[in-house]
């Protein structure tokens, strides 16, 4: 298969085989974390594998609940690590204020993602599936004090990896030429940005339990993961109360509820002050 098709055929996995990946799998993949871009190679990041079943439980809790993190064989938590940088260069006469510094902030973010999504696409050529979970970003202390992460330390993205055992085939992107722009940022009429999206979402479907497998596939695998059927019916309470008529409306007044997105700002703050970050005056 070519390198194309294999990340074209890629999608989030969330439902795994019990069954584990052979430990020279595993190296292979912390090899290609570790080998991915960094900026200025200063690879300020740190993976933690967690294959035990109850950290794996654990974890999943501390994602708010997504039962792939207990189910998958292997989870890796990527932090960004100022910790190692601060103490090597305090003990050769200089500091580094990664902490402080938006800019090591962003650009470490960005690195991590990067050793992340090489593990994506190797873990995809041995035919293993994975899925990313953010959530972790609303847990940051607890994450912290559970896998003892010491200061300068930020657990900030969750990947949890193994074999598919169902792979989601509806999920909807855009088409290339809306994020593509040639030479020069080309701002799109209001009606292509309509067409754009409907393209994308399809028009928005009376079907409930059709319409959230192509939008929220999270809802759907979760309740085929658990005993009782909950977040489903959940979901479909809060459309009927919110009278959600459109996919904008789904996105931004039920899933990211623009306030509460916004509220979460003190949250994420307080766990980057306890983490011994401060970005002053932001
Ligand atoms: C930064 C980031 C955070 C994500 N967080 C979650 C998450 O918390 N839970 C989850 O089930 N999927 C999560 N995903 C996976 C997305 O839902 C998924 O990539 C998206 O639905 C598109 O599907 P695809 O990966 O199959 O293309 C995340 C993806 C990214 C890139």
């Amino acid at each position: 298969m070519s390198l194309y098709d294999l990340i074209m055929r890629r999608r989030s996995i969330r439902n795994f085989k019990d069954q584990e990946i052979p430990e020279h799998i595993i190296e292979e993949l912390l090899d290609v974390a570790n080998n991915a871009p960094s900026g200025g190679n200063i690879q300020p990041i740190s993976l933690i594998l967690v294959q035990e079943a109850k950290r794996r439980k654990e974890l999943s809790e501390i994602v708010g609940g997504q039962p792939w993190v207990k189910n998958a064989p292997l989870s890796m938590v990527f932090c960004i690590d100022f910790y190692r940088i601060k103490k090597w260069s305090s003990m050769f006469d200089t500091d580094f204020k990664g902490e402080n510094a938006l800019s090591h902030f962003l650009i470490a973010y960005a690195d991590l993602m990067c050793a992340a999504q090489n593990v994506v696409i190797l873990a995809e050529n041995y035919e293993l599936g994975s899925v990313y979970v953010g959530t972790i970003q609303s847990n940051v202390d607890r994450a912290r004090q559970y896998f003892m992460i010491p200061q300068y330390v930020l657990p900030m993205m969750v990947l949890s990896i193994g074999y598919p055992k169902s792979v989601p085939r509806n999920i909807p992107k855009f088409k290339r030429n809306v994020i593509a722009h040639k030479e020069r940022y080309e701002v799109l009429s209001d009606d292509d940005i309509k067409k754009a999206f409907e393209n994308k979402y399809g028009s928005f479907d009376d079907n409930v339990e059709k319409y959230l497998k192509k939008a929220f596939i999270e809802v759907v695998e979760a309740d085929k993961q658990q005993d009782q059927k909950s977040w489903t019916e959940l979901v479909k309470e809060e459309m009927k109360k919110l009278e959600i008529r459109n996919n904008a409306q789904f996105l931004f007044k039920l899933r990211y509820p623009s306030e509460a997105m916004v509220k979460m700002n003190e949250n994420l703050v307080r766990a980057f002050r306890n983490a011994g970050f401060d970005f002053y005056g932001l």
